[in-house]
């Protein structure tokens, strides 16, 4: 027996809102877990790039696979150990560019191994699990849940995350940079402690943020996505970052213009769709230093990850 899962692409953060505010995006990978029937075949990992866009040859294909881990700890969940699997990941979603292409395979591995051993575990459990891999909810909660969330860890593992009532014409454009940036090398410039006076900035604004998308409140949401806690240290990993920023802060319909999760792509938060100035200002940002990008307008995706097969 074997189930596919298509789970879409996240962006997190959204400013303010480090490691708890994300939003899922149409864009989509899929995960197929196969319990394997001949005993000793042992555990077999495929993935193929799509769109043959992505390096995918460092990703590890034996226990040592964020999908394996997850799955694994799944099985644990319920007393058992995976003897025989085959797991088939199929990436659509660029990898290392701030679009939880981890997240993405993680809850894809898991939902689909929880229908084939006859959903043992509800989403609370599966948020849990996949948050222990991933090390941070932010991406993992709207990739099962859909739409924008907010999510809580707790210190016992357990996860919270809650839906917010995005407005259907607040759309997202995302600046896809053509290289990649680790998620690793992205938290390793983040200091271990930050002045009390910006952890309290961005606790203001992402109370804000809340209250934005509840009253459906432009000038709110403006004002909310900003963040003094990761892209200030994350802009020299960024180069253009700061000069898109900046400019697009005067464009017509523009919301906020934030790091998409660890990076480097950018996410723009628009009320309509007028795309082409923003198209042009971060093209022309980045082609003056030669940097080549995917730029895509696309509505907030507001299902989560489910099984198709
Ligand atoms: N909240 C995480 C970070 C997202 O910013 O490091 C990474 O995908």
């Amino acid at each position: 027996m074997k189930v596919t899962a298509q789970i879409p692409a996240t962006v997190a953060n959204l400013g303010c809102g480090f490691d708890c505010l994300g939003l899922a995006l149409p864009l989509f990978n899929t995960v197929t877990v196969e319990e394997t029937v001949l005993p000793g075949t042992g555990i077999e990992i495929n993935i193929i790039d799509k769109d043959n866009k992505n390096d995918i040859s460092n990703i590890p294909r034996d226990k040592n696979n964020i999908v394996y881990k997850a799955i694994e700890l799944l099985y644990n969940y319920i007393g058992q150990s995976p003897n025989e699997l085959k797991i088939s990941i199929m990436t659509e979603i660029p990898v290392a560019r701030g679009l939880g292409s981890s997240a993405s395979v993680i809850v894809g591995g898991l939902i689909a191994a929880n229908e084939l051993l006859g959903k043992p575990a509800d989403d609370a459990v599966l948020l849990s699990i996949a948050t222990e891999i991933e090390g941070h909810p932010d991406n993992i909660a709207p990739a099962i849940l859909g739409g924008v969330v907010l999510s809580d860890w707790e210190l016992d593992g357990s996860v919270c995350a809650k839906r917010l009532p995005w407005p259907e014409d607040w759309v997202v454009t995302m600046c896809i940079p053509d290289y990649e940036l680790s998620t690793g090398i992205s938290r390793s410039v983040l200091p271990a402690e930050v002045p009390m006076k910006d952890a309290v900035y961005n606790l203001r604004h992402s109370a804000m943020f809340v209250q934005a998308v509840h009253t459906k409140d432009r000038e709110l949401m403006k004002l909310s996505l900003k963040d003094k806690l990761h892209q200030p240290y994350r802009m020299k990993l960024v180069p253009g970052l700061s000069q898109i920023m900046n400019e697009l802060k005067h464009v017509d319909g523009v919301l906020g213009c934030v790091l998409a999760g660890a990076g480097p792509s950018i996410a723009v938060i628009q009320d309509g769709t007028k795309d082409d100035t923003i198209k042009d200002i971060v093209s022309t940002a980045w082609n003056n230093i030669n940097v080549d990008a995917q730029i895509y307008t696309m509505p907030v995706y507001n299902e989560g990850a489910k099984i198709i097969v």
